[in-house]
C-alpha cells in the first residue's frame, strides 16, 4: 500500500489478457507496474489508458527471460511502488510455429520454456524474497496465469503445454514457500481467450465453441480474466492457497 493505493506488478500488461488484468486493477484503486518487452513509444496508447485510470501507475520494458532485465523489473518496480502488494505472472509465448511433437525443435522447447517457465519462475523468486523481507502489511498474493493447457493436451504445441504445467508446480511450491509470510498464491488457467495470441487460430476456435466445446458459449475475454485477478488480489478468497481457478467458460468439464 502507498498513498492509499494498493500496489501491483503485472507483466505482459500492454495487451491481450495483461491489459484486461491490469486495467481492471487501475480502475479499482491499484497502482500498477506493468511489465512488457516493447518499447514505452510502442505501447502509449495503452499507458494512456491505465493512467487515466491510476495516474501514478508506469511502464517497465523488459524481457522476463533474461536475469538481467529480470533484475531490473525488480528494482524500477519496487522503485515505483515502494511495495509490492499483488504480483501476476501473466506474460508467455506460444510456439512460433505449431508443429507436431514429432516435429518440435529444440530451439522452440527451450524458447517457450525460457519465457513461460523459466522466466516466470525467477522472476516470481526475486520477487518473492523482497516480499517476504518487506513487513508489509494488508492482503498479499502472487497470481500465475496458466493455461487449461497445463492438463490438457495439444500434441502440435507440446512445449506450451510442458511450460504450463511447470507453471502450475511453480505455483503450488511458492503457495507452499510464502504462506508462513501472509501471502497467497494462486493459479488462473483461462480457456480460449480472444487475444493475439489466438487471432490466428480464431476460426477454428469460433467453430468448435459454436459446435458446443464450452457449456459457456462464447470465447473468454481479457475482462473475464481481469475481473478473476482482481477478486484474488483483494482478497475475496482469503482462506485458500495453492489454488486453482478455471477461467474457461466450463471448457474443462468432462462430459459423458
Ligand atoms: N489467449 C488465450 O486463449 C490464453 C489461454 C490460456 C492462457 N493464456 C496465457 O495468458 C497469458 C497472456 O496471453 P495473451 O493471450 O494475452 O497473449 P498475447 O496477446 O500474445 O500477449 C502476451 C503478452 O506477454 C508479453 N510477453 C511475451 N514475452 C515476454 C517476455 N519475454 N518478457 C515480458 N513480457 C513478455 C507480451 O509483451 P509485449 O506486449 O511487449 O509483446 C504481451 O504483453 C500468457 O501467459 C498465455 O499463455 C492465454
Amino acid at each position: 500500500m502507498k498513498n492509499g493505493k494498493r500496489c501491483a506488478v503485472v507483466t505482459g500488461a500492454a495487451r491481450g489478457i495483461g491489459r484486461g488484468i491490469s486495467l481492471a486493477l487501475a480502475e479499482h484503486d491499484y497502482t500498477v507496474c506493468a511489465v512488457g518487452t516493447r518499447p514505452k513509444e510502442a505501447v502509449a496508447e495503452y499507458l494512456g489508458e491505465l493512467t487515466a485510470l491510476s495516474p501514478e501507475s508506469f511502464y517497465v520494458q523488459g524481457d522476463i527471460s533474461s536475469s538481467g532485465d529480470r533484475e531490473r523489473i525488480v528494482g524500477e518496480a519496487y522503485e515505483g511502488l515502494g511495495t509490492v502488494d499483488v504480483l501476476v505472472n501473466n506474460a508467455g509465448v506460444a510456439p512460433k510455429v505449431r508443429a507436431d511433437l514429432f516435429d518440435m525443435t529444440e530451439e522452440s522447447f527451450d524458447r517457450v520454456l525460457g519465457i513461460n517457465l523459466r522466466g516466470a519462475f525467477f522472476l516470481t523468486q526475486a520477487f518473492a524474497r523482497k516480499m517476504a523481507a518487506d513487513p508489509a502489511e494488508g492482503f498479499r498474493c502472487v497470481v500465475f496465469i496458466t493455461s487449461i493447457s497445463a492438463s490438457v493436451s495439444s500434441v502440435n504445441r507440446g512445449e506450451y503445454c510442458i511450460s504450463k504445467a511447470g507453471l502450475s508446480m511453480a505455483a503450488t511450491l511458492f503457495a507452499d514457500r510464502l504462506a508462513e509470510y501472509g501471502i497467497r498464491v494462486y493459479e488462473v488457467r483461462p480457456g480460449i481467450i480472444a487475444t493475439d495470441m489466438t487471432a490466428g487460430v480464431r476460426e477454428k476456435y469460433d467453430r468448435l465453441i459454436a459446435e458446443g466445446l464450452c457449456p459457456i458459449p462464447r470465447i473468454g475475454q481479457p475482462e473475464d480474466v481481469g475481473r478473476t485477478v482482481l477478486a484474488l488480489a483483494d482478497g475475496a478468497l482469503g482462506y485458500t492457497t495453492g489454488q486453482i481457478i478455471g477461467v474457461d467458460g466450463g471448457m474443462t468439464i468432462q462430459k459423458l
